[in-house]
């Protein structure tokens, strides 16, 4: 079979394990992998080569992805899924697979629904993907983050300052909790839970009165702040301007916090945006192996003829589950997780 490869969306550790899984597989196998450049935008421009085992070799350890991505969505270009379609044929493409988010495993389940064999595999740093546990690159950015916290606890106690980090984490406080868990924060801060800045200042007093004379605050991106009379809160947002799958660019929310807190409480306060170092980078190893696990997966359900399936981890298991599972939902943190933040923060 001659099998089309592509990553969509936001790059993320692990992709390439995904792909050197799958064209090692495919190999062994003897099948043909056709590697698909930067994501959908690559089958609208006819941008693709057969990988080889040269091309996979080394790069497990690297971070992104060799084939490129991007946040096209065919449907919304012109003669788009035909474009697509064309492209299938042309390059006698039996079968895709392709690895991203939401957005991207939206677009295949559209393309399964029209009649192209696709499997879907899930990624995002934020791990809130509905159908699945975890996804890989989750594991990578906590790590990253968790060491943030851990270098700044030290300059925070030296300074006698308050120090807030903003991690990534959409619609999603994933990131946020596990990193501000892990390095011991003192507020964790997620887009589940609208907060209120006067009762995290209460909080932040409180312990300053207990005699610590610093504190770590971790806010996702994606946290709301509430104001009078709106209880769904305010995000704070670096750009309206909406990419292809309408998603405005977010961040800021944490200088705005830290400057409201330094200036309610008069400590000198900090903020530091983690941003793109959470995607950047080594993969983990837990992250290497479940892109390869998932890569594995995603090839036998190709030969046995599984389609319309999404890879999913479920408990330690990798298993599938319909590739529409994922479109348009978000898989929001755990309750009994926030429940332990509340109980280790302040
Ligand atoms: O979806 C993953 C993510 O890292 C989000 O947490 C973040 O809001 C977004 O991607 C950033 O996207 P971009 O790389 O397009 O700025």
């Amino acid at each position: 079979m001659n099998i089309g490869l592509l990553t969509g969306g936001g790059d993320c550790p692990g992709l390439n394990a995904v792909i050197r899984a799958v064209v090692r597989t495919a190999l062994k196998r003897n099948h043909t992998v056709t590697g698909i450049r930067n994501g959908y935008k690559g089958m609208l421009e006819d941008d693709a080569e057969t990988l080889t085992r040269d091309h996979v070799r080394g790069i497990i350890y690297r971070g992104g992805t060799i084939l490129g991505t991007s946040r096209t969505n065919p449907y919304k270009e012109p003669e788009g899924e035909t474009r697509i379609l064309d492209f299938l044929t042309r390059r006698a493409i039996d079968a895709l697979i392709t690895v991203g988010g939401e957005d991207t495993l939206g677009v295949a389940a559209r393309l399964h629904a029209s009649g192209v064999k696709v499997i879907g595999v899930p990624k995002t740093i934020d791990n809130d993907l509905e159908g699945t546990d975890f996804t890989f690159g989750f594991d990578t950015a906590v790590n990253i983050a968790m060491e943030a916290i851990d270098r700044l606890h030290t300059t925070a106690e030296s300074h006698n300052r308050i120090m807030v980090v903003e991690v990534m984490g959409r619609h999603a406080g994933w990131i946020a909790l596990y990193a501000g868990i892990a390095g011991g924060a003192d507020v964790i801060l997620v887009p589940e839970h609208p907060f209120d800045i006067e009762a995290v200042c209460r909080k932040l007093q409180a312990r300053h009165d207990s005699g610590q004379n610093f504190s770590i605050v971790v806010v996702a991106e994606g946290a709301k702040y509430e104001t009078e009379g709106d209880v769904d809160g305010t995000l704070v947002v670096r750009s309206m301007e909406q990419d292809a799958f309408g998603h405005v660019r977010l961040g800021g929310i944490g200088s705005v916090l830290a400057a409201e807190i330094e200036h309610r409480l008069g400590y000198e306060t900090r903020s530091t945006v983690l941003g793109h170092i959470q995607r950047g980078g080594s993969p983990t190893a837990f992250d290497r192996m479940l892109g390869t696990r998932f890569g594995i997966h995603a090839m036998d359900l190709v030969e046995t003829g599984r389609f319309g399936r999404m890879v999913s981890l479920n408990g330690n298991r990798v298993v599938d589950v319909d590739i529409a599972v994922a479109e348009g939902r978000v898989r929001y943190l755990d309750p009994d997780l926030y429940r332990l933040a509340e109980m280790f923060c302040e």
